[in-house]
């Protein structure tokens, strides 16, 4: 019998993967399930990214291993998408890294700074990879609580209260994930003057800036940020390019270096087409994130109106690509998707997922047309 890795023991796999097959089941066998979990857009990326990977397939080196660190006019586009969008200066050539998404950046920060022992601090709710990476490098996860009450915001006496002793590394994720929770410039002067004082990793993850939010902030704004702080996005969501994989970490060169030592050991660069085409998409104009929302916010009123069927209830100012909501009473979210699963035929993220605050929640994705969601509004009426 050959084992695995103690390291596995600690991990399960990931929530999606397991449900999705059970998903998959129902509707082999015939059952017309709509699928309100998983934030995969299914909309189109821009064109002219298509166009961009199609060209470049066509060049003599699209099929060679590629830099490490992303083509110049990468990071190029990379420093203008921070510039224009953020008003961050960053140098292309030291300050940028492009990933292959931004949920790898995870792994390579925790494998770049976290030692067997370290803490880590993980927001409660929040995104499962923070737990499942910190755990896989040995590191210890330490749950902060986000609370509806302080409108999903880190509690900062809570925060001092802890044993910070051997945390080394927090995850903040602003706009947050699941609940829709803003990103605003106080919060973000707090989290670096936290990280400062105790000498922490502050990493910003951000791949959700652009949809329903009209005042799009990276935490490298603030200054002196790129002292303890580090940031990842990604083309995910915002250009409707989740499986292309693209996203990218900025930062201070010292830390960016720090990250390359563990991604150029781990892969061999990005395909060629495939960076082409990120830097049509960094380059779009404002038209591009005013027809994708108007598109999103119709479909946000469409969920609302099924929230309001399931009598849930949800803050309209809350932005993403999500609706959190609340149930009625004190309904258990698995029982109760599993529930609407059986009987709806709907399948709907329980706030469990997210951590032991998302109890009594359930997260509705935006990635599903207009038709389907009426559909969905209908079952339930
Ligand atoms: C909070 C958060 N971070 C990171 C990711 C990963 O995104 P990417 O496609 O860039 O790996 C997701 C994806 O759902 C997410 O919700």
């Amino acid at each position: 019998m050959i084992e695995a890795a103690n390291r596995l023991q600690t991990v399960e796999e990931y929530y999606f993967s397991k449900k999705l097959r059970e998903v998959s089941l129902l509707i082999a066998s015939g059952k017309p399930i709509i699928n309100l979990g998983i934030g995969s857009p299914d909309l189109q990326p821009p064109q002219r990214v298509v166009e961009a990977i199609k060209e470049g397939l066509l060049d003599p080196s699209a099929h060679k291993y590629q830099s490490y660190q992303g083509l110049p006019e990468l990071r190029e586009a990379i420093t203008g998408f921070y510039k224009t969008h953020f008003s961050v200066s960053l140098s292309s050539s030291t300050e940028v890294l492009p990933l292959m998404g931004s949920k790898e950046g995870i792994m390579h920060i925790s494998m770049a700074y976290l030692n067997e022992g370290d803490a880590v601090l993980i927001p409660n709710p929040g995104y499962p990879t923070y737990q499942s990476v910190t755990k896989l490098v040995g590191a210890t996860p330490v749950f902060y609580e986000l609370d509806e009450a302080n409108n999903w915001l880190p509690d900062f006496n809570a925060l001092e209260q802890l044993d910070l002793s051997k945390v080394k590394l927090m995850w903040v994720n602003y706009p947050h994930m699941p609940t829709g929770a803003k990103s605003n410039t106080h919060l973000f002067e707090k989290l670096v003057a936290f990280g400062k004082r105790h000498n922490i990793l502050i990493v910003n993850d951000n791949p959700y800036s652009f949809i329903l939010n009209d005042d799009p902030k990276s935490i490298l704004s603030v200054a002196g940020a790129k002292d303890v702080c580090l940031e990842l996005n990604s083309l995910s969501k915002t250009f409707n390019m989740a499986g292309w994989r693209v996203g990218m970490v900025v930062g201070d060169s010292k830390h960016i270096n720090n990250i390359l030592k563990v991604k150029s050991n781990m892969d061999s660069g990005m395909f060629y087409g495939i960076q082409k085409g990120a830097i049509e998409a960094l380059k779009c104009s404002e038209m591009w994130f005013v027809t994708l929302n108007s598109v999103y916010a119709r479909r946000r009123d469409l969920v609302w109106q099924l929230a309001d069927a399931l009598n849930c209830t949800y803050d309209k100012n809350a932005m993403g690509l999500f609706v959190w909501a609340k149930l009625p009473g004190d309904l258990k979210a698995e029982a109760y998707i599993d529930s609407v699963l059986k009987n709806n035929h709907i399948f709907i993220t329980p706030g469990t997922i997210f951590g032991s605050k998302g109890e009594g929640y359930i997260r509705f994705s935006l990635c599903a047309s207009n038709e389907v969601l009426e559909e969905a509004i209908k079952r339930i009426k």
